[in-house]
């Protein structure tokens, strides 16, 4: 499975299909790419937020790439490409891809729509099929981060540090404990100067007492796990 991160939450995570997860590129400053750059077969969108939603129906309209969302946000995209909505605790299977929209403690209303659409609550993502990964999206730090542990077992974590809006690196370093992952890869932080973080001071609370490995990526770095 290969894994490049585009800046802020997106990632594209390449195993069966091309999964494109929260593609906000044309407002982000760090961004590696256009929007018209990239190709993928299925987009999931954690929540309303511009920088979650982003550029996905852009994209969507374009590589015919279904958008998979909470209920109210697919509903919302809906309107301009084809989307998937599903909830909380929910699994599906999108073309070769299992994903399963897991909680995240945040907020979801959609600024694109004036906020007169509702983006029910935000979600995170557990994706992949043999190996998975969790998107956690934006949250804070939550007991139940425990049970994804125990019952998704995922092998890599992508979560946010960026404070603020989100869980900051302290917080993280003890969601990456609860969750055990064998790979933690650090999010949403350096965006802007409101979520200013050092990743390598999350890198040194994760690996002083856990046995996971913090992979710290630069924009636009592609890994293989
Ligand atoms: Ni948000
Ligand atoms: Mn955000």
């Amino acid at each position: 499975m290969k894994i490049r991160w585009l800046g802020h939450s997106c990632f594209l995570i390449t195993g069966k299909d091309r999964v494109l997860i929260d593609p906000y590129l044309s407002g982000n400053p760090a961004a590696p790419l256009k929007p018209s750059e990239v190709e993928c077969d299925i987009i999931c969108v954690t929540h309303g937020h511009s920088d979650h939603i982003g550029d996905a129906v852009e994209i969507a309209k374009r590589t015919k790439a279904p958008i998979v969302a909470l209920f109210e946000v697919a509903s919302y995209v809906g309107q301009w490409t084809e989307s998937l909505g599903m909830n909380i605790g929910g699994s599906t299977h999108v073309k070769g891809t299992t994903i399963k929209m897991v909680q995240a403690v945040h907020s979801s209303g959609i600024p694109g729509s004036e906020f007169k659409h509702s983006g029910g609550s935000a979600a995170g993502f557990i994706i992949g099929n043999d190996k998975k990964v969790y998107h956690a999206g934006d949250t804070a730090l939550f007991q139940d981060m425990k049970t994804i542990g125990e019952v998704d077992r995922p092998d890599v974590a992508m979560l946010p540090i960026g404070d603020l809006y989100t869980m900051g690196p302290k917080d993280a370093a003890m969601a990456v404990s609860w969750i055990n992952p064998h790979i933690a890869i650090p999010m949403h932080y350096n965006t802007w100067p409101k979520v200013q973080q050092d990743p390598n001071e999350f890198k040194r609370l994760v690996e002083g007492k856990t046995s996971t490995k913090v992979l710290v990526l630069k924009v636009g770095e592609e890994v293989d796990v």
